[in-house]
Protein backbone atom coordinates (compact mmCIF):
# COMPACT_ATOMS: atom_id res chain seq x y z
CA UNK A 1 0.00 0.00 0.00
CA UNK A 2 1.71 3.50 -0.93
CA UNK A 3 2.48 5.38 2.06
CA UNK A 4 0.11 7.97 2.75
CA UNK A 5 1.19 11.95 2.88
CA UNK A 6 0.64 14.34 5.69
CA UNK A 7 -0.72 17.24 4.84
CA UNK A 8 -1.04 20.79 6.88
CA UNK A 9 -4.12 22.82 7.31
CA UNK A 10 -5.17 25.55 9.39
CA UNK A 11 -8.21 24.96 11.75
CA UNK A 12 -10.28 28.06 13.03
CA UNK A 13 -11.00 27.59 16.72
CA UNK A 14 -14.18 29.96 16.78
CA UNK A 15 -15.81 28.47 14.48
CA UNK A 16 -14.15 25.07 13.92
CA UNK A 17 -13.54 25.75 9.57
CA UNK A 18 -10.55 24.40 8.08
CA UNK A 19 -8.42 26.20 5.66
CA UNK A 20 -5.08 25.48 3.07
CA UNK A 21 -3.58 28.49 4.23
CA UNK A 22 -2.92 30.60 7.09
CA UNK A 23 -4.98 33.90 7.60
CA UNK A 24 -4.96 36.07 10.39
CA UNK A 25 -8.86 36.77 9.93
CA UNK A 26 -10.67 33.48 9.79
CA UNK A 27 -12.29 33.98 6.42
CA UNK A 28 -15.61 32.15 7.57
CA UNK A 29 -16.66 33.97 11.24
CA UNK A 30 -14.61 37.17 10.79
CA UNK A 31 -12.55 36.37 14.19
CA UNK A 32 -8.69 37.42 14.11
CA UNK A 33 -5.95 35.33 15.63
CA UNK A 34 -7.86 32.38 15.86
CA UNK A 35 -6.80 30.21 13.28
CA UNK A 36 -3.85 27.74 14.01
CA UNK A 37 -2.12 24.64 12.29
CA UNK A 38 -2.71 21.13 11.97
CA UNK A 39 -1.87 18.25 10.52
CA UNK A 40 -4.41 16.10 8.10
CA UNK A 41 -3.68 12.66 7.23
CA UNK A 42 -5.68 11.47 3.48
CA UNK A 43 -7.63 8.75 4.48
CA UNK A 44 -8.33 5.47 2.56
CA UNK A 45 -11.84 7.12 1.59
CA UNK A 46 -10.61 10.79 1.22
CA UNK A 47 -11.98 12.11 4.38
CA UNK A 48 -9.91 14.41 6.32
CA UNK A 49 -9.58 13.70 9.99
CA UNK A 50 -9.61 17.01 11.70
CA UNK A 51 -7.48 17.15 15.04
CA UNK A 52 -9.49 18.09 17.73
CA UNK A 53 -7.93 20.54 20.79
CA UNK A 54 -8.46 19.49 23.83
CA UNK A 55 -9.72 21.80 26.60
CA UNK A 56 -9.87 22.47 30.66
CA UNK A 57 -13.27 21.63 31.75
CA UNK A 58 -13.30 25.02 33.43
CA UNK A 59 -13.14 26.56 30.10
CA UNK A 60 -16.38 24.78 28.88
CA UNK A 61 -18.34 25.01 32.43
CA UNK A 62 -17.73 28.88 31.61
CA UNK A 63 -19.31 28.12 28.18
CA UNK A 64 -23.14 29.48 28.32
CA UNK A 65 -25.29 26.85 27.92
CA UNK A 66 -27.37 26.70 24.61
CA UNK A 67 -30.53 28.15 23.95
CA UNK A 68 -33.68 26.85 23.57
CA UNK A 69 -35.90 27.75 20.29
CA UNK A 70 -39.69 26.95 20.84
CA UNK A 71 -41.05 25.28 18.41
CA UNK A 72 -44.34 26.76 18.60
CA UNK A 73 -46.01 23.52 19.90
CA UNK A 74 -45.47 23.41 23.59
CA UNK A 75 -45.94 19.52 23.37
CA UNK A 76 -43.02 18.97 21.28
CA UNK A 77 -41.01 21.68 23.38
CA UNK A 78 -42.01 19.43 26.32
CA UNK A 79 -41.02 16.45 24.34
CA UNK A 80 -37.37 17.84 23.34
CA UNK A 81 -36.52 18.88 26.74
CA UNK A 82 -37.89 22.61 26.62
CA UNK A 83 -37.29 23.65 23.01
CA UNK A 84 -35.09 22.79 20.33
CA UNK A 85 -31.56 23.04 20.96
CA UNK A 86 -29.62 24.51 18.46
CA UNK A 87 -26.83 21.69 17.06
CA UNK A 88 -28.81 18.82 17.94
CA UNK A 89 -28.77 15.70 16.24
CA UNK A 90 -32.95 14.62 15.95
CA UNK A 91 -34.14 10.97 14.70
CA UNK A 92 -38.25 11.89 14.54
CA UNK A 93 -39.36 8.19 13.71
CA UNK A 94 -42.75 6.29 12.96
CA UNK A 95 -44.56 4.38 10.53
CA UNK A 96 -45.48 5.69 7.55
CA UNK A 97 -48.79 8.19 7.61
CA UNK A 98 -48.49 8.65 11.02
CA UNK A 99 -47.28 12.48 10.74
CA UNK A 100 -43.77 12.67 10.58
CA UNK A 101 -43.66 15.45 7.55
CA UNK A 102 -46.47 17.18 9.62
CA UNK A 103 -45.12 17.62 12.69
CA UNK A 104 -41.26 18.36 10.92
CA UNK A 105 -43.26 21.37 8.56
CA UNK A 106 -45.18 22.55 11.80
CA UNK A 107 -41.50 22.42 13.76
CA UNK A 108 -39.91 24.75 10.73
CA UNK A 109 -42.93 27.01 10.75
CA UNK A 110 -43.26 27.40 13.87
CA UNK A 111 -39.53 28.80 14.96
CA UNK A 112 -39.50 31.73 13.31
CA UNK A 113 -36.18 30.99 12.30
CA UNK A 114 -34.50 30.05 8.93
CA UNK A 115 -35.02 26.63 8.49
CA UNK A 116 -34.11 24.56 5.11
CA UNK A 117 -36.94 21.51 4.74
CA UNK A 118 -35.12 18.48 2.13
CA UNK A 119 -38.41 16.95 0.54
CA UNK A 120 -36.28 14.50 -0.82
CA UNK A 121 -39.10 12.03 -1.02
CA UNK A 122 -41.93 14.67 -1.89
CA UNK A 123 -42.03 16.50 -4.89
CA UNK A 124 -42.27 20.95 -3.55
CA UNK A 125 -45.44 21.34 -4.77
CA UNK A 126 -46.78 18.20 -2.56
CA UNK A 127 -44.93 20.17 0.66
CA UNK A 128 -46.35 23.31 -0.49
CA UNK A 129 -49.85 21.11 -0.54
CA UNK A 130 -49.27 20.57 3.05
CA UNK A 131 -48.16 23.80 3.98
CA UNK A 132 -50.94 25.59 2.90
CA UNK A 133 -53.30 22.97 4.92
CA UNK A 134 -51.28 23.53 8.10
CA UNK A 135 -51.00 27.37 7.31
CA UNK A 136 -47.14 27.29 7.69
CA UNK A 137 -45.56 30.67 7.83
CA UNK A 138 -43.03 30.49 4.28
CA UNK A 139 -41.13 34.01 5.67
CA UNK A 140 -38.05 32.21 6.78
CA UNK A 141 -38.72 28.62 5.34
CA UNK A 142 -36.62 27.09 2.46
CA UNK A 143 -37.15 24.14 0.39
CA UNK A 144 -35.20 22.08 -1.82
CA UNK A 145 -35.88 18.67 -3.19
CA UNK A 146 -31.79 17.37 -3.05
CA UNK A 147 -31.52 14.12 -2.24
CA UNK A 148 -27.90 13.69 -2.76
CA UNK A 149 -25.82 14.26 0.16
CA UNK A 150 -23.01 16.88 -0.40
CA UNK A 151 -25.60 18.35 -2.36
CA UNK A 152 -27.54 18.86 1.10
CA UNK A 153 -24.45 20.20 3.22
CA UNK A 154 -23.73 22.56 0.25
CA UNK A 155 -26.95 24.43 1.05
CA UNK A 156 -26.80 23.93 4.01
CA UNK A 157 -23.21 26.05 4.39
CA UNK A 158 -24.56 28.52 1.42
CA UNK A 159 -28.10 29.34 3.26
CA UNK A 160 -27.08 28.74 7.10
CA UNK A 161 -30.16 27.84 8.47
CA UNK A 162 -30.64 27.08 12.29
CA UNK A 163 -32.74 23.87 11.51
CA UNK A 164 -32.26 21.46 8.50
CA UNK A 165 -35.60 18.53 8.26
CA UNK A 166 -34.26 15.53 6.29
CA UNK A 167 -37.28 14.08 4.65
CA UNK A 168 -36.30 11.01 4.87
CA UNK A 169 -33.08 9.14 5.56
CA UNK A 170 -34.02 6.32 3.45
CA UNK A 171 -34.07 8.60 0.43
CA UNK A 172 -30.66 11.18 0.21
CA UNK A 173 -27.78 9.07 -0.12
CA UNK A 174 -23.88 9.68 -0.55
CA UNK A 175 -23.10 9.02 -4.38
CA UNK A 176 -19.67 7.85 -3.37
CA UNK A 177 -21.25 4.68 -1.76
CA UNK A 178 -22.24 1.99 -4.35
CA UNK A 179 -25.23 1.12 -2.49
CA UNK A 180 -28.79 2.09 -2.93
CA UNK A 181 -30.85 4.66 -0.94
CA UNK A 182 -32.23 3.35 2.17
CA UNK A 183 -29.34 0.41 2.28
CA UNK A 184 -27.86 0.31 5.74
CA UNK A 185 -24.55 1.44 4.74
CA UNK A 186 -26.36 4.67 3.02
CA UNK A 187 -28.30 5.13 6.32
CA UNK A 188 -25.76 5.20 8.65
CA UNK A 189 -22.95 6.85 6.47
CA UNK A 190 -25.38 9.89 5.90
CA UNK A 191 -26.66 9.57 9.75
CA UNK A 192 -22.57 10.24 10.76
CA UNK A 193 -22.38 13.06 8.50
CA UNK A 194 -25.01 14.79 9.14
CA UNK A 195 -24.16 14.65 12.49
CA UNK A 196 -20.76 15.71 11.66
CA UNK A 197 -22.07 19.05 10.11
CA UNK A 198 -24.58 19.68 12.80
CA UNK A 199 -21.64 20.02 14.88
CA UNK A 200 -19.41 21.50 13.61
CA UNK A 201 -21.85 24.61 12.44
CA UNK A 202 -24.21 24.56 15.31
CA UNK A 203 -27.38 23.79 13.32
CA UNK A 204 -29.97 21.44 14.62
CA UNK A 205 -30.68 18.79 11.79
CA UNK A 206 -34.28 16.64 12.49
CA UNK A 207 -33.93 13.80 10.32
CA UNK A 208 -36.94 11.83 9.21
CA UNK A 209 -37.38 8.01 9.31
CA UNK A 210 -39.98 5.73 8.23
CA UNK A 211 -40.52 2.80 10.54
CA UNK A 212 -42.03 -0.31 9.59
CA UNK A 213 -42.66 -3.65 11.59
CA UNK A 214 -40.30 -5.51 8.95
CA UNK A 215 -37.60 -3.29 8.54
CA UNK A 216 -36.99 -2.31 12.03
CA UNK A 217 -33.23 -3.23 12.27
CA UNK A 218 -32.40 -2.03 8.63
CA UNK A 219 -33.87 1.28 8.91
CA UNK A 220 -33.85 4.13 11.48
CA UNK A 221 -33.19 2.31 14.46
CA UNK A 222 -29.48 2.15 13.48
CA UNK A 223 -29.00 6.16 14.00
CA UNK A 224 -30.22 5.69 17.93
CA UNK A 225 -26.84 5.27 19.08
CA UNK A 226 -25.39 8.30 16.57
CA UNK A 227 -28.31 10.75 17.63
CA UNK A 228 -28.77 13.30 20.56
CA UNK A 229 -32.75 13.27 20.73
CA UNK A 230 -34.91 10.03 19.73
CA UNK A 231 -38.60 11.14 18.86
CA UNK A 232 -41.30 8.66 17.72
CA UNK A 233 -44.61 9.43 16.27
CA UNK A 234 -47.32 6.77 17.09
CA UNK A 235 -50.47 6.73 15.96
CA UNK A 236 -53.22 4.68 14.93
CA UNK A 237 -55.99 5.55 11.86
CA UNK A 238 -58.45 4.98 13.63
CA UNK A 239 -58.05 7.36 16.39
CA UNK A 240 -56.81 11.18 15.14
CA UNK A 241 -54.45 11.22 18.20
CA UNK A 242 -50.99 11.02 18.10
CA UNK A 243 -48.49 10.59 20.43
CA UNK A 244 -44.70 11.54 20.10
CA UNK A 245 -43.08 9.87 22.72
CA UNK A 246 -39.59 10.71 23.43
CA UNK A 247 -37.19 7.19 23.34
CA UNK A 248 -33.64 8.82 24.25
CA UNK A 249 -32.57 12.51 24.94
CA UNK A 250 -29.44 14.14 25.93
CA UNK A 251 -31.24 16.92 26.77
CA UNK A 252 -34.00 16.24 28.77
CA UNK A 253 -36.10 13.25 30.52
CA UNK A 254 -36.70 10.12 28.35
CA UNK A 255 -40.33 8.70 27.89
CA UNK A 256 -41.58 11.77 27.66
CA UNK A 257 -44.59 12.31 25.54
CA UNK A 258 -46.46 15.26 24.09
CA UNK A 259 -50.10 14.36 22.82
CA UNK A 260 -51.47 16.00 19.57
CA UNK A 261 -55.02 15.70 17.63
CA UNK A 262 -54.46 15.06 13.73
CA UNK A 263 -56.86 16.36 11.47
CA UNK A 264 -56.49 18.68 8.36
CA UNK A 265 -54.97 21.81 9.44
CA UNK A 266 -51.94 19.71 11.06
CA UNK A 267 -51.39 18.88 14.83
CA UNK A 268 -53.10 20.61 17.54
CA UNK A 269 -52.16 19.92 21.39
CA UNK A 270 -54.20 18.20 23.44
CA UNK A 271 -53.89 20.21 26.95
CA UNK A 272 -55.75 17.48 28.96
CA UNK A 273 -54.91 13.90 28.07
CA UNK A 274 -57.26 12.46 30.61
CA UNK A 275 -60.27 13.89 29.49
CA UNK A 276 -59.53 13.18 25.85
CA UNK A 277 -59.12 9.13 26.82
CA UNK A 278 -61.68 9.29 28.98
CA UNK A 279 -64.53 10.64 26.57
CA UNK A 280 -66.45 7.96 26.20
CA UNK A 281 -66.07 6.02 29.06
CA UNK A 282 -68.72 3.21 30.08
CA UNK A 283 -69.39 3.27 33.42
CA UNK A 284 -71.00 0.40 36.05
CA UNK A 285 -70.19 -1.85 33.46
CA UNK A 286 -68.51 -4.99 35.04
CA UNK A 287 -64.92 -5.59 33.10
CA UNK A 288 -63.78 -1.72 33.41
CA UNK A 289 -61.59 0.47 36.14
CA UNK A 290 -59.78 3.32 35.93
CA UNK A 291 -55.43 3.24 35.80
CA UNK A 292 -53.61 6.54 36.26
CA UNK A 293 -50.49 5.90 33.84
CA UNK A 294 -47.79 8.03 33.73
CA UNK A 295 -46.21 8.76 30.14
CA UNK A 296 -42.85 10.18 30.88
CA UNK A 297 -43.67 12.74 33.25
CA UNK A 298 -47.05 13.38 32.54
CA UNK A 299 -49.97 11.02 34.65
CA UNK A 300 -52.88 10.44 31.55
CA UNK A 301 -55.80 8.37 33.16
CA UNK A 302 -56.46 5.41 31.19
CA UNK A 303 -60.08 3.08 30.84
CA UNK A 304 -58.89 -0.87 31.27
CA UNK A 305 -61.46 -2.79 29.95
CA UNK A 306 -61.50 -6.35 30.10
CA UNK A 307 -63.91 -9.08 28.76
CA UNK A 308 -63.71 -12.87 30.09
CA UNK A 309 -66.45 -15.48 28.44
CA UNK A 310 -66.63 -18.91 28.35
CA UNK A 311 -64.28 -20.22 25.57
CA UNK A 312 -66.57 -22.59 23.53
CA UNK A 313 -63.21 -24.51 21.85
CA UNK A 314 -60.00 -25.72 21.94
CA UNK A 315 -57.17 -23.22 23.56
CA UNK A 316 -58.74 -20.39 25.33
CA UNK A 317 -58.07 -17.27 23.94
CA UNK A 318 -55.56 -14.47 25.10
CA UNK A 319 -55.99 -11.35 23.83
CA UNK A 320 -54.36 -7.70 24.74
CA UNK A 321 -53.82 -4.01 23.40
CA UNK A 322 -52.01 -2.02 24.65
CA UNK A 323 -50.57 -4.13 27.43
CA UNK A 324 -48.06 -6.86 27.41
CA UNK A 325 -49.16 -9.82 25.96
CA UNK A 326 -46.91 -12.42 28.57
CA UNK A 327 -47.63 -9.77 31.78
CA UNK A 328 -51.44 -10.55 30.91
CA UNK A 329 -50.47 -14.40 30.98
CA UNK A 330 -48.85 -13.99 34.47
CA UNK A 331 -52.01 -11.97 35.95
CA UNK A 332 -54.32 -14.47 35.09
CA UNK A 333 -52.13 -17.48 36.46
CA UNK A 334 -52.21 -15.23 39.42
CA UNK A 335 -55.88 -14.57 39.43
CA UNK A 336 -56.56 -18.47 38.85
CA UNK A 337 -53.52 -19.94 42.00
CA UNK A 338 -54.08 -17.00 44.09
CA UNK A 339 -57.63 -15.62 43.99
CA UNK A 340 -59.17 -18.63 42.84
CA UNK A 341 -60.85 -18.14 40.10
CA UNK A 342 -61.19 -20.44 37.39
CA UNK A 343 -59.78 -18.80 34.20
CA UNK A 344 -58.42 -22.18 32.65
CA UNK A 345 -61.67 -22.27 29.96
CA UNK A 346 -62.13 -18.86 29.88
CA UNK A 347 -61.72 -16.35 26.90
CA UNK A 348 -59.45 -13.03 27.65
CA UNK A 349 -59.98 -9.73 26.08
CA UNK A 350 -57.69 -6.98 27.58
CA UNK A 351 -58.09 -3.33 25.84
CA UNK A 352 -56.62 -0.41 27.00
CA UNK A 353 -58.71 2.41 25.86
CA UNK A 354 -57.61 5.22 22.80
CA UNK A 355 -55.00 3.22 21.54
CA UNK A 356 -52.48 4.33 24.18
CA UNK A 357 -49.74 1.59 25.07
CA UNK A 358 -48.39 1.06 28.12
CA UNK A 359 -45.18 -0.77 29.75
CA UNK A 360 -45.51 -0.21 33.40
CA UNK A 361 -46.17 -2.46 36.02
CA UNK A 362 -48.65 0.04 37.37
CA UNK A 363 -51.23 -0.83 35.43
CA UNK A 364 -51.42 -4.49 37.17
CA UNK A 365 -53.86 -3.80 39.83
CA UNK A 366 -56.16 -2.34 37.52
CA UNK A 367 -55.76 -5.23 34.53
CA UNK A 368 -56.49 -7.98 37.26
CA UNK A 369 -58.96 -6.25 38.69
CA UNK A 370 -60.58 -5.74 35.27
CA UNK A 371 -60.46 -9.39 34.67
CA UNK A 372 -62.17 -10.47 37.92
CA UNK A 373 -64.97 -7.69 37.82
CA UNK A 374 -65.47 -9.23 34.40
CA UNK A 375 -65.53 -12.86 35.38
CA UNK A 376 -67.60 -12.13 38.83
CA UNK A 377 -69.97 -10.03 36.88
CA UNK A 378 -69.74 -6.91 39.26
CA UNK A 379 -68.83 -3.90 37.93
CA UNK A 380 -66.13 -1.40 39.58
CA UNK A 381 -67.54 1.89 41.18
CA UNK A 382 -66.51 4.93 38.50
CA UNK A 383 -64.98 7.09 41.19
CA UNK A 384 -62.31 4.69 41.91
CA UNK A 385 -58.85 4.68 40.49
CA UNK A 386 -56.52 1.40 41.11
CA UNK A 387 -52.53 1.33 41.21
CA UNK A 388 -50.38 -1.49 42.12
CA UNK A 389 -47.80 -4.03 40.62
CA UNK A 390 -48.72 -7.40 41.07
CA UNK A 391 -46.30 -10.12 42.15
CA UNK A 392 -46.30 -13.88 41.63
CA UNK A 393 -47.46 -14.48 45.47
CA UNK A 394 -50.31 -12.21 44.56
CA UNK A 395 -49.05 -8.89 46.71
CA UNK A 396 -49.69 -5.89 45.48
CA UNK A 397 -46.09 -4.02 45.09
CA UNK A 398 -44.99 -0.68 45.16
CA UNK A 399 -44.56 2.16 42.09
CA UNK A 400 -43.13 5.14 41.24
CA UNK A 401 -44.22 8.64 41.42
CA UNK A 402 -48.02 7.53 43.19
CA UNK A 403 -48.35 10.79 44.29
CA UNK A 404 -47.96 12.68 40.54
CA UNK A 405 -50.85 10.14 39.58
CA UNK A 406 -53.02 10.58 42.25
CA UNK A 407 -52.74 14.16 42.22
CA UNK A 408 -54.73 13.93 38.50
CA UNK A 409 -57.35 11.99 39.53
CA UNK A 410 -58.31 13.92 42.24
CA UNK A 411 -58.12 16.73 39.82
CA UNK A 412 -60.38 14.90 37.33
CA UNK A 413 -62.61 13.83 40.33
CA UNK A 414 -61.80 10.65 41.39
CA UNK A 415 -62.87 10.02 44.97
CA UNK A 416 -61.10 6.81 46.03
CA UNK A 417 -57.88 5.15 45.38
CA UNK A 418 -56.64 1.37 46.13
CA UNK A 419 -52.72 1.44 45.99
CA UNK A 420 -49.75 -0.10 47.09
CA UNK A 421 -49.33 0.26 51.16
CA UNK A 422 -45.65 0.33 50.76
CA UNK A 423 -46.07 3.48 48.72
CA UNK A 424 -48.14 5.74 50.95
CA UNK A 425 -46.01 8.66 52.24
CA UNK A 426 -47.10 11.86 53.80
CA UNK A 427 -47.02 13.40 50.56
CA UNK A 428 -49.66 11.01 49.08
CA UNK A 429 -51.89 10.82 52.34
CA UNK A 430 -52.51 15.20 51.74
CA UNK A 431 -53.91 14.61 48.54
CA UNK A 432 -58.01 15.03 48.23
CA UNK A 433 -58.57 11.50 47.53
CA UNK A 434 -59.85 8.67 49.96
CA UNK A 435 -56.60 6.08 50.23
CA UNK A 436 -57.00 2.60 50.46
CA UNK A 437 -53.71 1.05 50.92
CA UNK A 438 -53.70 -2.94 50.30
CA UNK A 439 -50.95 -5.19 50.51
CA UNK A 440 -52.49 -8.35 48.85
CA UNK A 441 -54.74 -8.42 45.43
CA UNK A 442 -57.69 -10.15 47.59
CA UNK A 443 -57.73 -7.05 49.93
CA UNK A 444 -58.17 -5.16 46.69
CA UNK A 445 -60.82 -7.32 46.11
CA UNK A 446 -62.61 -7.01 49.32
CA UNK A 447 -62.94 -3.82 49.12
CA UNK A 448 -64.66 -3.42 45.12
CA UNK A 449 -66.49 -6.54 45.48
N1 LIG B 1 -56.48 16.66 3.60
C1 LIG B 1 -56.25 16.08 4.75
N2 LIG B 1 -57.10 16.21 5.76
C2 LIG B 1 -56.88 15.65 6.94
N3 LIG B 1 -55.82 14.91 7.23
C3 LIG B 1 -54.93 14.74 6.28
C4 LIG B 1 -55.08 15.30 5.00
N4 LIG B 1 -54.02 14.93 4.27
C5 LIG B 1 -53.25 14.19 5.06
N5 LIG B 1 -53.79 14.06 6.26
C6 LIG B 1 -53.25 13.33 7.40
O1 LIG B 1 -51.87 13.39 7.34
C7 LIG B 1 -51.32 12.09 7.41
C8 LIG B 1 -50.05 12.01 6.63
O2 LIG B 1 -49.13 12.80 7.30
P1 LIG B 1 -47.61 12.87 6.89
O3 LIG B 1 -47.04 13.95 7.73
O4 LIG B 1 -47.48 12.96 5.43
O5 LIG B 1 -47.10 11.46 7.39
P2 LIG B 1 -45.65 10.83 7.28
O6 LIG B 1 -44.72 11.90 6.91
O7 LIG B 1 -45.42 10.27 8.64
O8 LIG B 1 -45.73 9.74 6.27
C9 LIG B 1 -52.38 11.18 6.87
O9 LIG B 1 -52.29 9.89 7.39
C10 LIG B 1 -53.63 11.88 7.36
O10 LIG B 1 -53.91 11.46 8.68
MG1 LIG C 1 -43.64 12.08 5.11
Amino acid sequence: MAKLKTKTAYLCSACGDDFPKWNGQCPTCKEWGTLSEFKVSPKKNGRIHELRETKNLIDVLSVEPKDRIPTGLSEADRVLGGGLLSGSLILLGGSPGVGKSTLALHICSGINRKALYISAEESEEQVALRARRLHVNPDQLFLSGENELDGIIAHIDRLKPELVVVDSIQTVMNSGLDSLPGSPSQIRDCGQRLLEVSKQKNVSILIVGHVTKEGTIAGPKMLEHMVDTVLYMEGDDRYDHRILRAAKNRFGATHEVGIFNMNEDGLHEIANPSEMFLAERSVNIPGTSIYPSLEGTRPILVEVQALVSNANFGTPQRNVNGFDYKRLGMLIAVLEKRLGLLMGTKDVFVNLVGGLRVDDPAADLSIICSAASSTMDKSIGEDIVLLGEVGLAGEVRSINRLEQRLNEAATLGFKKAIVPSASVNDKVKKIKIDLHPVKFVKDAFQILF
